[in-house]
């Protein structure tokens, strides 16, 4: 039998502990995803308000919560409600076209609960600009 060269040997355990290494990664990284404590709160206790927000949808808890968990969630995240800042007509406008062109059913009264809730919780910014910074700590830029 030809002798193989001992390099080979070494390539072949180095591709073998890379390996395992990669696969002991990834499942250290799985279970950590799992383990989010967001995964918990949700499983727990899915009602559950910390600071005024109801956690599991990150949404503002005030009146009309339930309202808009119940029909504005089912088809996108929250986030996309959070992120947004609109006025009464542009709320009123989003739900319309919505219902119009994505299948959003009639909400009834509810809409004026809902929109109420969005606009008194996401109003649109007043500020054009960010605030000028206060309680700042000015440092002497030495040149020398
Ligand atoms: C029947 C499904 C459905 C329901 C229910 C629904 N939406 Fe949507 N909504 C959509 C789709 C689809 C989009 C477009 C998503 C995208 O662009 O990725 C959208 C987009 C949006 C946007 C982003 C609009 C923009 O201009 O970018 C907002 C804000 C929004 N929805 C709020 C709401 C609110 C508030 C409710 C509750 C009244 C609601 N949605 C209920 C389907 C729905």
């Amino acid at each position: 039998m030809k002798k193989k060269p001992i390099i080979s040997y070494v390539a072949i355990a180095a591709i073998l502990m890379l390996t395992l290494g990669a696969a002991y990664l990834y499942k250290k990284q799985s279970e950590k995803i799992q383990n989010e404590d967001t995964y918990k709160v949700a499983d727990e206790n899915p009602d559950e308000i910390v600071d005024g927000i109801h956690v599991r949808t990150g949404l503002v808890a005030a009146e009309g919560l339930q309202e808009v968990i119940t029909n504005c969630t089912t088809c996108h995240s929250s986030k996309l409600i959070v992120q947004n800042r609109m006025g009464k007509e542009q709320w009123n406008a989003t739900i319309r076209w919505m219902q119009e062109t994505q299948g959003l059913w009639d909400l009834g009264e509810n809409q004026q609960v809902i929109v109420d809730y969005l606009t008194t919780n996401y109003p649109t910014f007043k500020k054009g600009r960010r605030a000028a910074l206060t309680d700042i700590e000015w440092y002497t830029l030495d040149t020398k």
